[in-house]
């Protein structure tokens, strides 16, 4: 039987934001204070670094969580421009992103970089949010389960555990498309992706939360979080304004 996971709704804000968007984070708080039914899901901001105090500060005595979006490896040291996730977390953080297929095409980030970020998040008491997806020419030759399988392979550190590690699948030709793949599709990975952890890290693979991500919305987010081994979603532009990111969180109410 499917162990019970309590679902992840978190908000990738990417580069956007500026001190006043904390007004999103108030509402968004007000929302689910007054929420009469409360939603059955954890809620998460990851705004730029330069916001996690403000928004943390934003959030206080509220249910909403506030992470990074992406860590250095180091502790410490010359690496300009870089944040550890020591940081984050004196911060006010209590998870980061780790490997999104921005930083991953952007900033040419390997599976190993990958994982050392992600250990780097355990050491400093992060959640990480450990993202994985194929891009378009891979679904198209086939290979979306063996490019996940590897990427989760060379990504996961084998410390992992269902408190310290979220998995994010997020098809890179989903992201801000506006396109989706279809339940039947989201339902293979996912079951794919379980079945990997399991095979890892036993019970803790069992109980790990596994988000979908990549042109989630209200409209179709009731839709995709009911599909066997959605554990939550991992959400960019809809997640910028409070309005739109409750109505994705209300497919948990
Ligand atoms: P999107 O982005 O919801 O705007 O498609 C998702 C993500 O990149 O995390």
């Amino acid at each position: 039987m499917a162990a019970r996971v309590k679902a992840l709704v978190a908000g990738n804000w990417k580069m956007n934001g500026v001190k006043a968007s904390k007004k999103e984070v108030a509402a968004l708080a007000r929302k689910l204070a007054a929420a009469k039914k409360k939603p059955a899901c954890d809620v998460l901001v990851c705004p730029p670094a330069t916001l996690i105090s403000t928004l943390k500060e934003a959030a206080k005595g509220t249910k909403v969580a506030i992470g990074g979006q992406d860590c250095h490896a180091k502790e410490s040291g010359a690496h300009t421009g870089d944040i550890a996730a020591e940081m984050l977390k004196d911060a006010g953080a209590a998870y980061v992103i780790v490997g999104h297929s921005e930083r991953r095409a952007d900033h040419g980030e390997t599976d190993a970089v990958v994982k050392a970020k992600a250990e780097a998040a355990h050491r400093a008491g992060l959640t990480a949010i450990v993202c994985v997806g194929e891009t378009e020419a891979e679904r198209d030759a086939g290979q979306t389960l063996k490019v996940i399988k590897g990427q989760l392979k060379g990504s996961l550190p084998d410390g992992a555990s269902a408190r310290t590690t979220v998995i994010a699948y997020e098809p890179v030709w989903a992201i801000g498309t506006g396109r989706t793949p279809t339940p039947d599709d989201v339902a293979k990975v996912h079951g794919a992706i379980r079945k990997a952890l399991e095979a890892r890290f036993g019970g803790e693979g069992a109980k790990m939360r596994i988000l979908y991500g990549g042109s989630v919305k209200p409209s179709n987010a009731a839709e995709l979080m009911s599909v066997p081994n959605v554990n939550g979603a991992l959400v960019g532009g809809a997640s910028l304004k409070a309005e739109d990111f409750w109505g994705i969180i209300s497919a948990y109410l």
